[in-house]
């Protein structure tokens, strides 16, 4: 192989084609009729009517879909980005300052695994509301608490405001779609918003250098966002690309300027009882150009209980979910990205009603023999 380390080198069947499909791409939503003045959406005009059943499409057809006149200040955005830029150009040495590790659970690193590959990324992680309350380990028994504090770098100055003033606009974003997406499923705009009290939600700023064998490796690997809702910010470079549920076609999602990328995660999956499910989606990089993006991965409290909501399931729809810990889920998986595992990692199918009867007949049968 030559070019780039084993590690990164992706199963032939993962290798990204260099010819790129930009077909019919995801949606665009419009969401101006959110700030019009007298935008009421407890008593929804009909702008915002039409608004919903768009939202509820992008979501069932697509899991993902990108929004413009959002509301987030292109100012805040433009400034978290050459943040980014100057973080990351700094030597191995002084990012390494604050490094995440088994401990420090946010921070630097460059040693993301997905699905047991390396990523060609560097990343730095904050998290949105600290300190973050997590369970101490994914042990499922032991019931310790740790709290989450954000390492903030000395370089560049003014790092940590411009981090904090922007997680709070796009946080206001996250609960106005978390409001429509509600909606759309016919329940009332605030039923989500009591699962993110003490939300555990956390922003990462992706670097992704310039890669020598941009045929072999990914940015990052296919996989799904395990929140509820992601809100990307990419810059113009491109290389995000969607599983297109119509025919499972890879499309690259075209960087649309001070657009945001909103995907469903597998929370929502979980609460809608597959009604919108979460999309599977990886990263191109290339081989001249470094890309940029920031994640707002909106994630609920540690201790919610991840199920199909009531009001989502009835005798014709039961529930196709077991409920799971939200904190335990994401302690496990934060152990498990850091190093290569020889077992896959944890994934909500295994909550599957159908998963675990599977499970339990194989295992009696097994015993009965
Ligand atoms: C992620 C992700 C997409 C991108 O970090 O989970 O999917 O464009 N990132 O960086
Ligand atoms: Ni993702």
């Amino acid at each position: 192989m030559g070019e780039v380390d084993e590690a990164f080198v992706q199963a032939l069947e993962h290798r990204p084609k260099l010819s790129v499909t930009e077909a019919e791409g995801i949606p665009l939503i419009d969401l101006s009729a959110l700030s019009a003045a007298n935008t009421n959406i407890k008593n929804p005009d009909s702008t915002i009517r039409d608004l919903v059943v768009d939202i509820g499409n992008a979501c069932k057809n697509w899991g993902f879909f990108q929004v413009i006149n959002h509301g987030v200040p292109s100012d805040k955005r433009r400034s978290l980005e050459n943040m980014a830029r100057k973080f990351f150009e700094q030597p191995l040495e002084e990012k390494r300052k604050v490094r995440r590790d088994e401990k420090k659970v946010v921070g630097y690193y460059d040693t993301e695994h997905t699905k047991n590959v390396r990523d060609w990324k560097e990343v730095f992680d904050f998290v949105v509301k600290s300190p973050c309350l997590m369970p101490a380990s994914s042990d499922p028994e032991d019931k310790e608490i740790a709290e989450t504090y954000n390492q903030w770098p000395d370089y560049p100055p003014e790092f940590r405001e411009v981090c904090e003033e922007y997680a709070k606009e796009v946080e206001k974003l996250a609960y106005k779609l978390m409001e429509l997406i509600a909606l759309s499923l016919g329940l009332p705009p605030d039923s989500f918003n009591g699962f993110f009290k003490d939300q555990t939600t956390f922003v990462r700023l992706n670097h992704y250098p310039p890669c020598p064998a941009p045929h072999l490796a990914l940015g990052v690997g296919r996989h799904k966002d395990a929140g509820a809702l992601t809100v990307l910010a990419q810059d113009d470079v491109g290389g995000l690309e969607v599983k297109r549920k119509s025919d499972g076609e890879w499309v690259r999602v075209k960087p649309t300027p001070d657009a945001y990328i909103i995907n469903v995660g597998d929370i929502i999956q979980v609460w809608s009882n597959d009604a919108y499910e979460s999309v599977e989606h990886r990263v191109m990089v290339n081989s001249e150009k470094e890309r940029f993006s920031i994640p707002f991965f909106f994630f609920p409290s540690h201790y919610t209980m991840v199920k199909p909501l009531d009001e989502l399931t009835n005798e014709q729809n039961p529930a196709k979910y077991r409920a799971y810990s939200w904190g335990k889920f994401l302690t496990t998986r934060k152990g498990s990205n850091f190093k290569k595992l020889d077992v896959e990692n944890v994934q909500i199918y295994h909550f599957r009603v159908q998963e675990l009867a599977d499970k339990l007949e194989r295992a009696l049968s097994i015993n009965s023999k």
